[in-house]
């Protein structure tokens, strides 16, 4: 069988066949029936916009993948500085090139004290940290004057260290101010995920962040570093398509995850199972979403039609949590959920099964993180996602700004009238 497709212009009968790759064909062969034809594909759901390297994601075998490495080894072996550099760079470091890679994050944690004093002092008191997370990253390029130089290999790789080393620390900064909390200064004696914790939580001396807690965030850290093109991260390569620094670009990607659809979702999560309150609503509250007026939030995804990867391993980081900080009490709610949405058929003929969303707010619950920082928790980790399509992007000789097309169904032509003869 050849592994060509051919499409016919019914009008005119002129056809064209064209090569499949990689599970795709070229678009352009519309064009070259008739220039003035175009797809049409709202929310993309059967376009490939660019070629990419970095994940590999099968969503009926529920397989992910970074550059090649199953999520679960990664998950159990690596640690999230290790696989920020595999993302952006292809490859597993060397122990030197690890070092190295280690020291530069850790050495770009500071931010400018007008960011803090001058920048986030100027937020209302109960500002959402998400709104304010996205302003601070577009802020923060505003710090460096070689941000827009991103042609230059060794300014972009210089501001992707900034911004991974330093969103943690605007993450924390957000929190900080929102709970009227003293900012605590970044720590370079301590890892990416301990650093962070510290951030967060430190009110007296004594405090020490739990390995298990920081092993915990770490791994949490891994499973949401990239997933090839969702919403955030087409935000990011369309933002990027047009040259922008990758402060702006980071910010408007932050912007897309969000939505209660994308990151939003885990503090959904808690709202939802807070507000079912106990496992006996938990019927009603399943037909309350199949008869359309809910939606089971955590549940179901564009691409996974089976099981989502990472809901397997964050349930068992979830237990890891609960040993240190005791059960959260919407746990049994949780699992109450999934069982009866498991076994009905309105979830199981549409392939809605749980998603990263609907353990990893309970991890995040019990380890102390009000609900409104959930979103800032995903924010962290994909932005290395995120640098590393902002990377390949500008590498990629085919891509050009993005700019789809549309298909008109407004007025047609007509006459300007007057206000008065309204
Ligand atoms: N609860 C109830 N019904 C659902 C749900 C849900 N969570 N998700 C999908 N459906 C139904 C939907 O109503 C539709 O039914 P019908 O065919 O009768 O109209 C069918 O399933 C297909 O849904 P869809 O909205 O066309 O699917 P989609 O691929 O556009 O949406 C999704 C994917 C993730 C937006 C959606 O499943 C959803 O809204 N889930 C809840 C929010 C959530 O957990 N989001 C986190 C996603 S994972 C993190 C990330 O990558 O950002």
């Amino acid at each position: 069988m050849a592994d060509t497709i051919t499409i016919i212009d019914d009008r005119t009968g002129k056809k064209v066949t064209v090569p499949i790759t990689g599970g795709t064909f070229p678009s352009s062969a519309l064009r070259e029936l008739d220039p003035s034809l175009f797809m049409y594909d709202p929310a993309y759901l059967s376009t490939a916009s660019c070629r990419s390297a970095i994940t590999y994601l099968d969503g009926d075998n529920g397989v992910l993948r970074y550059r090649g490495y199953p999520i679960e080894q990664l998950a159990e072996k690596s640690t999230f500085l290790e696989v920020a550099y595999l993302l952006l760079n292809g490859e597993l470091p060397t122990a030197d090139e690890f070092t190295a890679w280690k020291h530069d994050v850790t050495h770009h944690t500071m931010i400018h004290e007008n960011m803090r004093k001058r920048f986030v002092d100027g937020f209302h008191y109960d500002a959402h940290p998400m709104g304010m997370f996205v302003s601070a990253t577009a802020a923060l390029g505003t710090f460096y004057d070689d941000a827009k130089n991103i042609f230059h290999a060794a300014s972009l790789e210089k501001q992707t260290v900034r911004l991974i080393a330093k969103v943690p620390t605007i993450a924390a900064m957000c929190h900080r101010f929102s709970q009227g909390l003293p900012f605590v200064l970044p720590n370079n004696s301590k890892s990416y995920a301990e650093n962070f914790l510290n951030m967060m939580f430190k009110i007296g001396e004594d405090y020490q962040v739990d390995p298990i807690l920081a092993r915990a965030m770490d791994v949490l850290f891994i499973l949401h570093a990239d997933h090839e093109q969702n919403c955030g991260t087409t935000a990011m390569r369309v933002v990027s398509s047009a040259q922008s620094d990758p402060y702006t670009a980071t910010a408007a990607a932050s912007s897309a995850l969000y939505g209660p659809l994308h990151g939003g979702a885990n503090e959904a999560v808690v709202r939802m199972l807070t507000e079912i309150g106990s496992m006996e609503n938990v019927p009603a509250f399943i037909e309350e979403v199949k008869s359309g007026s809910d939606r089971l939030m955590g549940f179901g995804h564009r691409v996974y039609k089976n099981f989502d990867p990472r809901a397997t391993i964050i349930k068992k980081t979830a237990y890891d949590v609960f040993e240190v900080t005791g059960k959260n009490p919407l746990l049994d709610i949780a699992l109450k959920l999934e069982e009866v949405a498991l076994s009905d058929d309105y979830f199981k003929s549409r392939k809605l099964y749980p998603n990263v969303d609907f353990y990893s707010g309970l991890i995040y619950q019990a380890l102390g993180f009000p609900v409104e920082m959930f979103t800032v928790l995903f924010a962290i980790p994909r932005t290395v996602g995120w640098l590393a399509h902002m990377k390949e992007l500008l590498a990629d000789k085919e891509q050009k700004i993005s700019r789809p097309r549309q298909w008109y169904v407004g007025a047609d032509e007509r006459n300007y009238v007057d206000l008065g003869a309204r």
